[in-house]
């Protein structure tokens, strides 16, 4: 989950390796550096923290050279740290990685018993070593790193220079992404098309175990064997790619608020003119003949999972089995010939998901990817894809793309149900007419964030918050508990309101907020006694409700917010805007990096 980037070019390749790597900072940004080769030698920049130390550092040092690589690194084998920031180098090779090599122990080992030395922690010099050692017994560049790529273990996209030679660069990818693109007399190499889009729009996804040589006029590809392969072109829309805040302070409040134009455009793209029925991309995942569904993802992805779990075992009387996919393929699953595989990701390459996906490919289950990205790898290996159409997400925390994940999944549900005739057409078309709902209401909670800015300057202040709710509401009781964690760095726990008198209870005090997500459904009396015990131990209550909700209840709250009226079908959509709100503006009260905040990375590439 670091982001690479390399360039063959035909002038100075500093300020495009700058520009692209600053596309990719959201895929890590502990460290980052940049290599070149210039006069038969290689020159390297590294900072730790985020680019804009590098930029310091190339302001007052800047390098030469129209060949170079760059990188952008979220920390796996050692602390950020300069010793630790890639590219290495050694000997006549420097090279970029991102991934995680599995046996870099034993190289390692068997590098030093051969009088090698190493400076850094970090798998990646092992590569560059081991590289180096080939160069040097007189093998080419070519010949070195096939030899290099059939020795490593474990996941990797790498680009490497050589000292003498300033018209080659050498990409390999096994487990990683990485992707080719075109230019005019120069050739660019990258972790994804987002980090190449202002540089080209033609672009050639580097096949699985396959290595491509690239001059500044032509790139040839490769498997492990050297047998030569020649992949598609394919032309991106590079606007459609390209991002920018829009004059809001942070990515993640802008996603935020794309939010009812997003859902508007990807129902549009579900249901045709006339808003009737739900029409799929052209090749439909076979509902009528499953006999359960497997749904596997990480994160925010996950709690997309489990809300639509409760839909289509409801709507669609279909049987579904979540997993966290880093678990998934771990504990031996149950399933049939019939059995479908759902993955659900944004970026369509986080390492777990991928390998769940291959897992239920292997086991010949008909798989559908449900991504952001439609030219990730999970959106090329699956059997069907299901685009959410959120558009580029850049903040680290998720929000658009969730909400666009359920809508997505929401529409899958009701073509299950139709192709498993559990509903009829005019109760299709009434579900459709709820979803197409969303856009106004998602713009109503949107008009009341000065509310929220409020609530946040005293929630901000508490050390633990519990968030509660039931039924197909309970996940988002967990995703607000992750978005809150993950960028105001505030201790946030997502429970089952009934499962409270089990254990968590013992945690109430009045430090502790509690908030409550309780619409005015067929489980508000059974969520507001659970809020009652809360409040009878003194603990302080956010009840997040409707009109009819916040007017039922008898009880002092310490806060509450008034949510519109919806169907209970879309309100697990409609009540992760006060999730990401309440997020996003302690975060803001707290003063962190609210769009890359520590230790994590938008695009976990690791397992
Ligand atoms: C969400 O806010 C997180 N940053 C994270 O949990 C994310 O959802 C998870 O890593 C999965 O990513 P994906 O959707 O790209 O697969």
């Amino acid at each position: 989950m670091c982001g690479i980037i390399g360039i063959v070019g035909k002038s100075s390749a500093q300020p495009s390796i700058i520009e692209a790597l600053e596309k990719l900072e959201y895929r890590g940004y502990d460290s980052s550096g940049i290599a070149t080769v210039s006069d038969n030698s290689i020159i390297r920049r590294r900072a730790v923290g985020k680019l804009s130390s590098l930029k310091e550092l190339l302001n007052k040092k800047p390098i030469k050279g129209e060949i170079g690589i760059g990188h952008t690194r979220w920390a796996t084998h050692g602390a950020p740290s300069l010793e630790n920031a890639h590219p290495h180098k050694v000997g006549k090779v420097a090279l970029v990685h991102n991934g995680i090599i599995e046996n870099f122990h034993e190289l390692r080992s068997q590098l030093i018993s051969e009088g090698q030395t190493f400076v850094s922690d970090t798998d990646t010099e092992v590569i560059a070593s081991f590289c180096s050692k080939l160069l040097e017994s007189g093998m080419s560049p070519d010949e070195a790193v096939v030899n290099t790529l059939n020795n490593l273990e474990g996941a990797f996209a790498l680009c490497f220079i050589f000292e003498d030679y300033d018209n080659i660069l050498i990409a390999a990818r096994k487990g990683s992404p990485l992707v080719v693109g075109w230019g005019s007399g120069e050739m660019f190499v990258g972790s994804d098309a987002i980090a190449l889009a202002s540089l080209t729009n033609q672009l050639t996804y580097v096949g699985e175990a396959n290595y491509v040589v690239l001059s500044n006029n032509e790139a040839k590809f490769f498997d492990f064997q050297k047998k030569e392969i020649t992949p598609e072109k394919v032309f991106i829309n590079s606007e459609s790619v390209l991002i920018s805040k829009n004059g809001y302070r942070h990515f993640m409040h802008k996603e935020i608020n794309e939010q009812p134009s997003v859902i508007s455009y990807a129902l549009g793209s579900y249901t045709g003119s006339d808003r009737k029925k739900i029409t799929l991309p052209s090749q439909l995942p076979n509902f009528s003949e499953m006999d359960r569904i497997t749904m596997t993802a990480c994160g925010t992805a996950f709690f997309a999972c489990n809300v639509a779990k409760y839909w289509f075992e409801k709507i669609s009387e279909l049987p579904v089995d979540i997993d966290i996919a880093s678990e998934y393929r771990y504990r031996e699953p149950i399933f049939s010939k019939s059995t479908g595989a759902i993955v659900v990701s944004q970026s369509g390459e986080t390492a777990d998901t991928l390998a769940a996906l291959r897992f239920a490919k292997n086991k010949a289950m008909q798989t559908v990817a449900v991504v952001n990205s439609e030219n990730s790898t999970m959106a090329r290996e699956a059997d069907i894809i299901m685009p959410i159409r959120a558009g580029v997400e850049v903040g680290v925390a998720s929000t658009k793309a969730f909400t666009c994940q359920l809508v997505a999944l929401a529409s899958l549900v009701l073509d299950a149900a139709r192709q498993r005739k559990k509903i009829s057409s005019s109760e299709e078309e009434e579900f459709i007419e709820h979803l197409f709902t969303l856009p106004r209401l998602i713009n109503e909670v949107l008009l009341k964030e000065n509310e929220i800015i409020n609530i946040c300057s005293e929630l901000a202040k508490a050390q633990d918050i519990l968030f509660i709710a039931r039924g197909s509401l309970y996940p988002l009781a967990l995703e607000g508990a992750l978005k809150l964690k993950e960028i105001s760095y505030i201790h946030a726990e997502g429970y089952a309101a009934g499962e409270l008198k089990h254990g968590p209870i013992a945690l109430i005090d009045n430090r502790v907020p509690v908030i409550c997500f309780a619409p005015s459904n067929i489980l508000y009396e059974k969520t507001v006694s659970n809020i009652h015990e809360v409040i009878a131990r003194g603990g302080k209550v956010l009840l997040v409700s409707d009109r009819k909700g916040l007017k039922d209840f008898s009880g002092d709250v310490w806060a509450s917010f008034e949510m519109p009226e919806c169907d209970s079908f879309i309100s697990p959509i409609l009540y992760a805007l006060p999730a990401q709100l309440l997020a996003y503006y302690s975060a803001i009260e707290k003063g962190t990096d609210v769009d890359q905040p520590r230790n994590l990375a938008k695009s976990v590439t690791v397992e």
